[in-house]
């Protein structure tokens, strides 16, 4: 079962897992406009870099399809598209690269769209395959505990997904002792959609909140972090869901791997470090309730960063489609062959790259 997928010719529609209706209900929406896909990536009924990527390329099929080649109306849909999320560069980078071949025609666009689907599945094909190699080199002999935080799997790219492919392919290696899957706070993603997955795919999980993260760590309870991205910067500084830093600081004290997996899609060397990428807010009212029941006084006031930023120090490893990149080794996220000219140099990953804490005078 894909996350998102096209159904139909050029009169077809976007069939999509409703992931706010999971783990209770698998609902299928079909999206037909690009006013419902702006919604629908909005609300997280289509949710992870990749899968929110392929949605805006298929945003800009059905826009172009309801707009025509040019217009202001077109340019408003694509617009909104684009800025629907900020934080994962994908949505951006996907809806730009459908959109560069309006020009072409409806048929045009709706192929790139496609191929766009294509390469995030071989993606994470890739990655599972990259990322179980470097798992069970870093844990060596003996089974693997894993954990992670969100949803990395198939609901968040199109198939199988990318930390979440990482452990399905060691799973089907025979290697995976236990997942210990964070629930994710506010909306629960490690809770109602990865351990849906996990047990889908037969793969033995314990549920954790996240404040226990990096105590079990630090109690020798897992051999290996991995998470996924939002947004890699080009210093190997990475954006992913709020709470990954924590696990990281959590890793790095207890000297486990913390392996970030993402695609090449992912990768942004246009964005020098951490500091540069927006971090979407979402709003009190996913703090203050869950799953719709008050759980603050009426009148509190929240912050709510959907995500945060882990320096590349902490990281032992990014797992691309293409490449693993070692920041524990002091390696380079450098530009691949082919790479806009105009990307700015590579940073050089360090140990020491956490900001020094502003102090009150
Ligand atoms: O707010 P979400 O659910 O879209 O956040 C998703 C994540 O943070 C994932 O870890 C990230 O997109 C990588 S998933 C392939």
């Amino acid at each position: 079962m894909r996350a998102l997928d096209w159904e139909g010719g050029s009169d077809g529609a976007v069939a999509m897992v409703d992931q706010t209706a999971l783990p209770g209900t698998l609902r299928v929406l079909s999206i037909n406009a690009v006013d419902d896909m702006v919604a629908a990536i909005q609300r997280l009924s289509v949710r992870g870099a990749p899968a929110v990527g392929v949605a805006g390329a298929f945003g800009v099929v059905l826009a172009t399809r309801a707009f025509g080649p040019s217009g202001p109306r077109l340019d408003d849909a694509i617009a909104r598209l684009r800025r629907a999320r900020p934080t994962a560069v994908n949505l951006a980078r996907m809806v730009d690269r459908a959109a560069a071949r309006i020009p072409e025609g409806f048929d045009a666009v709706l192929a790139e769209a496609l191929a766009i689907r294509d390469e995030e599945l071989a993606a994470s094909v890739a990655m599972g395959v990259l990322g179980a190699d470097l798992v069970l080199e870093l844990v060596g002999p003996g089974p693997v505990r894993a954990m992670t935080i969100c949803n990395t799997g198939g609901l968040a790219s199109v198939e199988r997904g990318t930390a979440l492919a990482v452990i399905q392919t060691v799973h089907e290696r025979g290697r995976l002792a236990e997942v210990l899957a964070l629930e994710t706070r506010p909306l629960l993603q490690g809770s109602r959609l990865t351990a849906w997955e996990l047990a889908r795919m037969g793969a033995p999980h314990r549920l954790l909140v996240d404040s226990a993260g990096p105590f079990m760590l630090a109690r020798g309870q897992a051999d290996v972090v991995l998470t996924g991205a939002d947004r890699v910067a080009a210093n190997g500084d990475t954006a992913n869901k709020v709470g990954t830093f924590s696990l990281a600081l959590g890793a790095r004290h207890a000297g486990v791997p913390f392996i970030v997996v993402a695609p090449e899609s992912t990768v942004d060397m246009t964005t020098p470090s951490g500091d540069s990428i927006e971090i979407e807010d979402r709003g009190a009212g996913e703090v203050v309730s869950v799953v719709g029941v008050a759980t603050a006084p009426k009148g509190t006031n929240a912050v709510n960063p959907a995500f945060d930023i882990t320096p590349a120090g902490l990281i032992t490893a990014l797992v691309t489609d293409q490449r693993v990149v070692r920041p524990d080794r002091h390696e380079s996220l450098l530009p691949l062959p082919g790479a806009a000219r105009d990307q700015p140099p590579a940073g050089r990953f360090t140990t020491n790259d956490i900001p020094a804490p502003t102090r009150r005078s």
